[in-house]
């Protein structure tokens, strides 16, 4: 049988697969209703087909998919739904894309529809998602000697769910919807492993130079597991999370602007890695300009460094780093010292790495790598403890959760000190977390704000959400920051979800 990876985006005709029988196939049923109407409304056609994605926790393994290593995500019940029509130069001379959404908070987008069209950064609007999908579409396409016929015109209605700047990944939600929904208004469909990577290649052009965990939990999550995601290549492996556990999901109220402050934050991260692994593969014997020209992540030089463990009887790569890589943070004139290179002659085709070392005043290599290693042994050990779950009795099952804990709040405690990509909202908030009673919180998804996720024994998560409202909602919600009414949103529990499909009525 063929890998569910493997296989292209599922195709329904009815929302039951997606939505399940209860509230929420209501609740969707009512979103399709109205995002039908509300096209009719704007373009005077009814769509020709809807795609949608869904957001995603991840539940441990942060930054570390760039640098090449495994992650451990759930799709979530919040998603994208996009309502497309593609029509020929009949109907209008000039091809535009034309982007609404179901929201007022998003006026109207309109694009010119050449797919090689450039994203304008400095104006981020919030139609640019939609012109990621467009632009990853045709150049799969084109790599592929599919003949689409495009530009085309394509009318699109947008209806999301996934909140904004929260850590869910409502960006990837709405990059893959817009994707699958282009490609199924051309009546094509790709293998969902090929979308996954399509649509992190193409996500890139919104200034982020993100890792493919979002996008390949998106497209290929099965509803009632979390899915271990490997890279190079893309695969998604089935994990049944032990059923005495939960995760409830809580927003910092920070908003996470990944795409605006990617200079000092997210890109700046993966230049680091990248340095620092150049760094690490020099001091390991390779000549600078092998190193400069070949690393690019700290994966490929992991071999390196768990044989440099090996002299010292140990397996960790992160010895390696304690022994070869200062503490103190590097200046860009200590490390071209040791590469023999100019940092921007290392990053010369990579425009947003090069705003990242403008911007940068030292760059902390040590901490960083430290991280990187160190999370991926723990998604590993997460794995390994939720496989070995199944055989066990019920007081078997409490220790393993335990562990699981044990392991986020590990992850946690290595983002905010050795990445630093947490911020005072969510360290009170993984704080309150714990002090209520989870097993185990953390910060999920790329940080400086959105939500923390916390592993929460079943029996207790009604008692759980109560005591978050009191200790860190309440006197928020008396600020003003939230309404009250508003709470659920906030807060909630997640079960795993299912992964993207088409629906064609
Ligand atoms: C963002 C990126 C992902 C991943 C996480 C951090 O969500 O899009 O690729 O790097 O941050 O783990």
């Amino acid at each position: 049988m063929a890998r569910h990876e493997q296989l292209p985006v599922p195709v329904y005709s009815i929302l039951e697969p997606v939505y399940g029988d209860g509230s929420q196939l209501e609740e969707a049923q009512l979103r399709f209703n109205n995002l039908k109407s509300k096209f009719i409304e704007v373009f005077g056609h009814a769509p020709d087909v809807y795609a949608r994605s869904p957001g995603r926790v991840n539940l441990i393994g942060e930054h570390i998919d760039y640098e090449g290593y495994s992650v451990l995500p759930m799709a979530i019940r919040q998603d994208t739904i996009v309502a497309i029509r593609k029509h020929g130069v009949e109907e209008s001379n000039e091809k535009r894309l034309v982007i609404a959404n179901v929201s007022e908070k998003y006026s109207v987008c309109t694009y010119p529809a050449d797919p090689d069209q450039e994203i304008d950064l400095k104006n981020h609007r919030w139609g640019h998602y939609f012109i990621c999908g467009y632009k990853g579409f045709y150049e799969y396409a084109k790599a592929e000697g599919l003949d689409v016929g495009l530009p085309v015109s394509l009318d699109v209605m947008i209806d999301g769910t996934v909140p904004t700047g929260s850590g869910l990944s409502s960006s990837a939600a709405f990059v893959c919807s817009s994707t699958i929904a282009i490609m199924a208004a051309f009546d094509l469909n790709f293998p969902k492993k090929d979308l996954a990577q399509l649509t992190c290649e193409c996500e890139k052009h919104i200034g982020t130079q993100s890792g493919g965990m979002d996008q390949a939990i998106s497209v290929m999550a099965q509803s009632g597991f979390a899915e271990l995601i490997d890279f190079n290549p893309i695969q998604a492996t089935d994990v049944q999370l032990p059923a005495g556990g939960s995760f409830v999901i809580a927003h910092s109220l920070a908003e996470s602007q990944k795409a605006i402050t990617a200079a000092t934050n997210y890109n700046n991260r993966v230049v680091e890695c990248r340095l620092a692994a150049i760094v690490l593969g020099i001091k390991l014997g390779m000549k600078p300009e092998e190193a400069t020209s070949k690393v690019k992540t700290l994966s490929d030089v992991e071999e390196m460094c768990v044989a440099f463990a090996g002299t010292h009887g140990s397996t960790d790569p992160v010895l390696a780093v304690k022994e070869l890589l200062s503490e103190e943070p590097y200046t860009a004139e200590d490390i071209e010292k040791i590469t023999e290179a100019d940092l921007r002659s290392i990053f010369a085709n990579s425009p947003t790495s090069l705003d990242v070392l403008k911007a940068a005043r030292h760059y902390k290599l040590f901490q960083r790598a430290s991280h990187v290693y160190s999370e991926a042994k723990r998604v590993h050990a997460f794995k390994d403890t939720v496989s070995s779950n199944s055989r066990f009795s019920s007081n078997r099952e409490e220790e393993i959760l335990k562990k699981l804990g044990d392991l986020m709040n590990g992850s946690h405690y290595s983002c905010s000190v050795l990445y630093e990509c947490s911020c005072p909202e969510l360290e009170e908030l993984v704080k309150v977390c714990r002090d209520s009673g989870a097993l185990g919180a953390r910060l999920t998804g790329a940080g400086w704000g959105g939500c923390a996720v916390a592993l929460v024994k079943e029996s207790i998560v009604p008692e759980f959400i109560l005591n978050l409202k009191e200790q860190f909602y309440q006197s928020r919600i008396s600020k003003g920051v939230i309404e009250k009414n508003d709470f659920p949103l906030y807060v909630f529990a997640s079960k795993p979800s299912s992964g993207a499909a088409i629906f064609k009525f």
